[in-house]
């Protein structure tokens, strides 16, 4: 796919209908880097089928590893992985490629990797991962452009993240499975893509508990070993389409979904006075009168996720009154707002504080997807908006949206990809 393609949105029309939610990107590439800790094979099911797991694949493989990824399906086997240092031109792409380092600390007692790529949200460092394996007694050093890591056995011990950062959680947890003896993880992210990450080691053999809240304990094994395994729902896709729904003033249900990972969203949902009806594994939101102004933080989980700002910021530009949203995650969040300006938003910023005057009629227009979430805000405003809005460089949609052209026309939107 070219850089350069673009997506043509003919606004104006309520998303209505019914959509399953996808597997989770991110706890998708999260899954991959785990198979790296064992030299048995691991099976994943309901992994999103979307540029990002080729690449983590495609790392994978350049370290010695088989990745076979058949549509939703990708199996993996670490059992002829013999390079331990990921090269600069497999992580450029992926801020999760670093998920690498902990899983080859742990089973070989060395990792490398150059500083992760990714969107460009901010600063994004990784002294949280590198603290923690510290913490476990390896030896870190930068080596040219790698960061190097190195311990013939990681000891367990009490680890305390100055933050909590949710791949160095992740990292940190990977590499502790194996340590001798126990890893308690202090200030760990409790985001549910964390937690399906302790509930897929546990499968592989591991010890882990109290993942999904903000202490994780590790009893460390002798060796993991494969497992088959399915991918939980992705919420950020999910609430993004709820998003587009009450934007558009349509009606989405969202099936297969985990309602439970969403209270934050669903929450200013119902306070931006849409309906909104959950049940065991599904979602619905639609709008019976306009929707009303809200004020939000983005903060870590539980609380409301960066990942959904852009998107609902979107939204709230067809919400009465002045909504705010406060993003206390990334620095560089912000980058959709000139784009949303450009269609007619009514929207300031102020530090890292979005301000959104609503109800706003939006003009279709030409705009960028400057990063994936930047993408799905600009779709929002695109579906919601007068005439035809044409969003240039939507390799970034695509990165957290499988198949959403298709998606979107399923819910009645006009859409056609040039
Ligand atoms: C992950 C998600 C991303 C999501 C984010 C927060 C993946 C691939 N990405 O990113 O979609 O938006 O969680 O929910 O899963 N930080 C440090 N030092 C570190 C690491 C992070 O200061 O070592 C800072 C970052 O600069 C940022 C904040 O912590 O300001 C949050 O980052 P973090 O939770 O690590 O996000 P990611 O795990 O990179």
């Amino acid at each position: 796919m070219s850089q350069q393609e673009q997506l043509a949105i003919v606004g104006g029309r309520p998303l209505r209908g019914r959509l399953r939610a996808s597997g989770s990107k991110n706890a998708a590439l999260y899954a991959l880097a785990a198979a790296l800790l064992t030299a048995e094979p691991v099976r994943l099911h309901n992994v999103p089928e979307i540029r990002d797991i080729g690449e983590m694949g495609r790392l994978i493989e350049s370290l010695g590893g088989e990745v076979t990824i058949e549509g939703g399906d990708v199996t993996l086997d670490a059992s002829g992985v013999t390079e331990t240092v990921a090269a600069p031109e497999r992580v450029v792409a992926l801020r999760a490629s670093f998920l690498v380092m902990g899983p080859l600390l742990a089973r070989f007692g060395e990792a490398g990797c150059p500083s992760p790529g990714g969107d460009a949200i901010g600063v994004r460092p990784v002294d949280v991962h590198l603290t923690g394996f510290r913490a476990l007694g390896a030896d870190v050093a930068r080596e040219g452009q790698n960061f190097v890591a190195r311990a013939p056995r990681l000891e367990g011990s009490r680890v305390f993240l100055d933050y909590p950062s949710v791949l160095g959680t992740v990292n940190v947890l990977f590499a502790a499975t194996l340590a001798r003896g126990t890893t308690t993880i202090v200030n760990a992210a409790a985001e549910p893509e964390v937690e399906m990450a302790g509930d897929l080691l546990n499968a592989m053999g591991a010890r882990v508990s109290g993942h999904g809240s903000n202490r994780i304990t590790v009893g460390g094994v002798e060796s993991l070993h494969g497992t088959e395994f399915s991918i939980i729902p992705d919420r950020i896709e999910g609430g993004t389409f709820l998003l587009a729904g009450l934007a558009t003033g349509g009606d989405v249900e969202l099936e297969g979904a985990e309602p439970t990972h969403m209270d934050s969203l669903l929450t200013k949902l119902r306070e931006a006075g849409a309906r909104v009806e959950v049940s065991d594994h599904s979602v619905r939101a639609c709008v019976d009168g306009p929707l009303r102004a809200v004020q939000l933080q983005a903060v870590p989980y539980p609380g409301f996720p960066t990942d959904l700002h852009a998107p609902m910021a979107a939204a709230l530009t067809q919400a009465e009154g002045i909504s705010i949203i406060h993003e206390r995650v990334f620095e560089n969040r912000l980058l959709y707002v000139g784009e949303l300006r450009t269609m007619g938003g009514r929207i300031t910023t102020g530090g890292q504080s979005v301000i959104i005057e609503g109800a706003t009629r939006l003009v279709g227009s030409p705009v960028r997807a400057l990063d994936v979430r930047a993408a799905a805000a600009v779709v929002i405003a695109g579906l919601a908006a007068e005439g035809e809005t044409v969003v240039r460089d939507i390799v970034h949609l695509k990165r957290g949206y499988p198949r959403i052209e298709e998606r979107l026309e399923a819910l009645g939107a006009e859409v056609h990809a040039r």
